[in-house]
């Protein structure tokens, strides 16, 4: 039996392995990933940092499928999608994602938002209620619940964005700024709540952060220059300096 299972759970729920990836811009003129390979394990928090237009977002989004890459292919979990109907399969079930723009629908309430990513996995609307409930308290925005994204802050609404992510419950996370417009009180309660879904649910995080402090509390640090990737470990980086 333990044979088996160990076959079956080869590779872990919520791996990424990304290789040789190639994107480009702008009739080739513009390479923004330039054969780059990423990988993480479950668990693991990893910050991708880099200058702006080094290609941070390019990845994020060559993680989640939303791009057509010139070559490489991205593996989650051990699954290869390939069409974009598989690759909307596997966002829906196993990824979460915040953008640098939020993308809150503006004629939705916020609780409806966060609601929206669970209406075909949850058929109980009130346990899907519930957990608007406790995924809006996680990130300190139970006030916002009711109002509609327009008349609220950078800050309020990449909150609600965050609760929106987590709503399918993913085993991987990718996260393009998620403390950008946050002040330090918010910026802490999120990454506090980044840290617990990575040690204690195994999420496998990915934050594309131009914070040293957000960087600080990710295990692992993906440098990008030019769409050119580099993966050290920070707690090394930190006793060498
Ligand atoms: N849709 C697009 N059309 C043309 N060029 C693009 C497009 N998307 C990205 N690029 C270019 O690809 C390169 C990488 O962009 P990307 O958005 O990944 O950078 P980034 O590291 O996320 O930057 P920032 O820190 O400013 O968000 C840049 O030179 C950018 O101008
Ligand atoms: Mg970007």
């Amino acid at each position: 039996m333990t044979g088996a299972s160990s076959i079956r759970s080869f590779p872990p729920k919520g791996s990424i392995s990304a290789r040789d990836l190639v994107k480009t811009f702008n009739r080739g003129s513009t390479r923004a990933l330039d054969h780059l390979d990423f990988g993480a394990a479950p668990g693991e928090m990893t910050a991708v940092t880099g200058p702006s237009g080094s290609g941070k977002s390019t990845l994020l989004y060559a993680l989640a499928g939303l791009i057509d890459l010139e070559s490489g292919s991205v593996s989650v979990s051990g699954e290869t999608p390939r069409t974009h109907a598989e690759w909307t399969r596997m966002r829906q079930r196993h990824i979460g994602l915040i953008f640098q723009d939020d993308w809150l629908l503006p004629t939705l309430t916020c609780a409806q938002n966060v609601e929206l990513p669970m209406i075909g996995l949850e058929h109980n609307q009130k346990r899907r209620r519930e957990r608007v409930d406790e995924l809006l308290k996680r990130v300190n925005a139970s006030d916002l619940a009711d109002r509609t994204p327009a008349g609220l802050s950078g800050g309020e609404r990449q909150r609600v964005a965050i609760a929106r992510s987590l709503a399918n419950r993913p085993e991987i996370l990718l996260a393009d700024e998620p403390t950008g417009e946050l002040d330090s009180g918010n910026s802490q309660i999120v990454m506090d709540l980044l840290t617990t879904l990575s040690t204690r649910e195994k999420m496998t995080i990915v934050i594309v952060t131009h914070d040293p402090r957000v960087a600080r509390a990710c295990g692992r640090h993906f440098v990008l220059c030019d769409g050119k990737g580099t993966y050290s470990d920070l707690s090394s980086e930190t006793e060498a300096s």
